[in-house]
């Protein structure tokens, strides 16, 4: 098939490499000419310096040139199109709804050169970006504006996780396809044929608008499932002494039907899907005059839960913040990724900065470079207090007090790191629950204040 992928952020680029493994000619468009010029040499650093993900780069070195390629022109690649995927960034706005700026604009970019085109053949323009319920048909109407014929609208949406994106695309657990037509079923079962009939994979034809309610309904099911253990089970763990929280998950998660993922209790879910998806769904439900209540509880669990260990620290560890430096340890959403989007740290930080700090030490083995964008001091000059450094421990050197706010393996040696870089009185909070060894630390004066667990100083050991 030819394919055209428009957007070659994280989605459309793991899109674009995976299908040309499989031996579709496919194109990636993007308006981005440094962009592209750096994805056509096939080299890695090139590559990564944009998208960052096991083995795309591999990917792309091995298929540029014969099955893939790279162009900032859509009408010298639109010619013999099959389909046309779309995967715009739909950032959010203010009061939660999708921003489709950038993506109306490539449909209208594209509607323009398929009105102009010479082969008539049917071609199928398909959502892969999350974009609200109603987008495929918002889509079609731009489509039709500009009289093009014999095309068809799809919904395609991703569950890719980042760090996973290639395993995953190569082996999803399900692929959704939403259309209007057979003849548009038919084309996407030609680009998808590996995951058709397959024996493991679910491969699920429904119309465009369960397509888009699948997608938003499975992300905001995951965050309410991790805002249900951070918002239950660590309150229990750090209300009532005695109760250990990882044996808690252990019984809990013993039945099948309850899932592991979500289950390990942290300073919030981040990442550019959850936070995004669920306002989201929250203004597209109370657009239709629908209650949101649970949906607005799994938010603000998730939202408060990425400060309060500060708060707890002022109340249960008397620490004050005033004046004083802290270190802060892991800035991107998650480990293996140096994506900022809706992190933890960002809150963190911006909570530190409100209580007056001296200092923020900050230390992130891959984001401390994407951290710097998000922290710009012209932006609140107030980040000008943000020091960055190459390591955990010369982070932690000459520091109050340090808070883990991300889950980078990294930092499960940290009590080592603390007792050597400085002495107690030092309080450590630990947003991930990364020190098992923190015990140890407690019995040599430090304390230790976790998600999950009663707060333990020297006083309290508990
Ligand atoms: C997520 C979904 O997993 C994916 O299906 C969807 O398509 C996009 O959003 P991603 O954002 O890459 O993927 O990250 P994921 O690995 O799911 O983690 C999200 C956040 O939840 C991270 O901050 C992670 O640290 C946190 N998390 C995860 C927990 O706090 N506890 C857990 O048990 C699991």
């Amino acid at each position: 098939m030819k394919i055209i992928v428009a957007g070659t952020g994280y989605v459309g680029l793991v899109h674009a490499a995976v299908c040309s493994e499989y031996g579709h000619e496919v194109y990636a468009y993007d308006n981005d000419i440094n962009k592209i010029n750096a994805f056509s040499s096939g080299q890695a650093e090139k590559i990564e310096q944009y998208v960052n993900e096991p083995g795309l780069a591999g990917i792309i070195k091995e298929t540029v040139g014969k099955y893939l390629f790279f162009s900032s022109d859509l009408k010298a690649i639109i010619e013999g199109a099959d389909a046309i995927f779309l995967c715009l960034p739909t950032p959010p706005n203010l009061n939660g709804s999708t921003n489709l700026v950038f993506y109306d604009a490539a449909a209208e970019d594209i509607a323009q050169v398929l009105a102009e085109r010479k082969d008539g053949r049917r071609v199928v323009l398909v959502n892969k970006s999350t974009v609200p319920i109603g987008t495929a048909r918002h889509l079609q109407e731009i489509i039709k504006g500009h009289n093009v014929e014999n095309f068809g609208v799809a919904s395609n949406p991703e569950f890719l996780a980042e760090g996973t994106a290639v395993t995953q695309a190569r082996k999803p657990d399900r692929v959704v396809v939403g259309c209007d037509h057979e003849a548009d079923f038919k084309i996407l079962c030609r680009v998808y044929s590996q995951f058709v009939n397959h024996v493991r994979i679910k491969y699920i034809e429904t119309t465009p608008e369960t397509a888009e309610a699948i997608k938003y309904v499975a992300n905001t099911m995951l965050l309410t499932y991790i805002s249900f253990w951070n918002g239950v089970g660590a309150k229990i763990g750090e209300n009532f002494s005695n109760v250990r929280i990882d044996d808690l998950r252990l019984g809990v998660t013993a039945d099948d039907r309850i899932s592991t993922w979500g289950s390990f209790v942290s300073n919030g879910a981040g990442g550019s899907c959850f936070g995004k998806d669920i306002a989201s769904l929250i203004y597209q439900l109370r657009s239709v005059n629908v209650s949101t209540k649970m949906l607005e509880a799994s938010y603000e669990v998730n939202e408060y839960q990425k400060v309060y260990l500060i708060e707890r620290a002022i109340t249960e560890a008397a620490f004050k913040f005033n004046n004083r430096t802290i270190a802060v340890l892991g800035l991107a959403f998650k480990k293996h990724t140096n994506d900022m989007r809706d992190a933890s740290s960002i809150k963190v930080i911006e909570s530190l900065l409100g209580k007056g700090v001296a200092r923020v030490k900050v230390y992130d083995p891959l984001a401390n470079e994407s951290a710097k964008h998000v922290f710009d001091p012209s932006q609140n000059i107030l980040f000008e207090k943000i020091e960055y450094y190459e390591t955990a421990r010369k982070a932690v050197e000459e520091s109050d007090a340090v808070f883990v706010s991300s889950d980078c393996e990294e930092f499960r040696g940290l009590s080592r790191t603390i007792e050597e870089a400085v002495p107690p009185p030092y309080l450590v909070m630990d947003g991930r629950r990364m020190i098992p060894d923190f015990e140890e630390l407690i019995a040599k004066g430090y304390s230790y204040l976790a998600v999950g667990a009663v707060a333990m100083t020297p006083e309290n050991k508990v």
